[in-house]
């Protein structure tokens, strides 16, 4: 008889779970595109280690969203509030993808500064949103 008895934690566990690792993983996302701005900001005081820091981080960030964004869709597309968190990230990637190329254009001459500046912007704030959907994740 025990055994037709719902037991809520059973399905709400998982989903904590998966709550706090995604929640993890977006503040990580959250915290490398606030580094940058650190980075640049000491690139353009001219702090020689600075220029080196921004493109590796720019690297990683590269890897990073691209891996979250491709994971969250394939993983979370049954979760509640996951088909939105997947969508964020992929989003977050392409414009981190544009992001890059912007500066690496710019390094190269390019009068494109205008542009990569306030795209970090928008690259910090869609990384909150990210942040803010891993925090729903799961919720009915
Ligand atoms: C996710 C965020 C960002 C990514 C992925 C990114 C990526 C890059 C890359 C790949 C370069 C070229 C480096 C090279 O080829 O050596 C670059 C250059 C640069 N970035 Fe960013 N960046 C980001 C955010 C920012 C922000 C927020 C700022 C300013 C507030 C900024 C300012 C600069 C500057 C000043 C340069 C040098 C351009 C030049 O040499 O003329 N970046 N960035």
């Amino acid at each position: 008889m025990d055994a037709h008895v719902e037991r809520p934690t059973v399905s709400i566990a998982p989903n904590s779970n998966l709550r706090r690792r995604w929640s993890v993983i977006t503040a990580l996302i959250l915290a490398g595109s606030f580094i940058q701005a650190c980075f640049a900001g000491a690139m353009l005081s001219g702090t020689g280690w600075a220029w080196k820091a921004h493109s590796a981080t720019a690297a990683v960030l590269i890897a990073a969203t691209l891996a979250a964004g491709l994971v969250s869709v394939v993983t979370l597309r049954r979760i509640p509030h996951g088909p939105k968190l997947g969508l964020t990230l992929l989003s977050l990637a392409a414009v981190v993808c544009i992001q890059a190329a912007t500066g690496a254009l710019s390094a190269k001459g390019a009068n494109l500064l205008w542009v990569h500046v306030p795209l970090g912007v928008a690259v910090f704030g869609a990384a909150a949103r990210g942040v803010a959907g891993a925090r729903k994740l799961g919720a009915g």
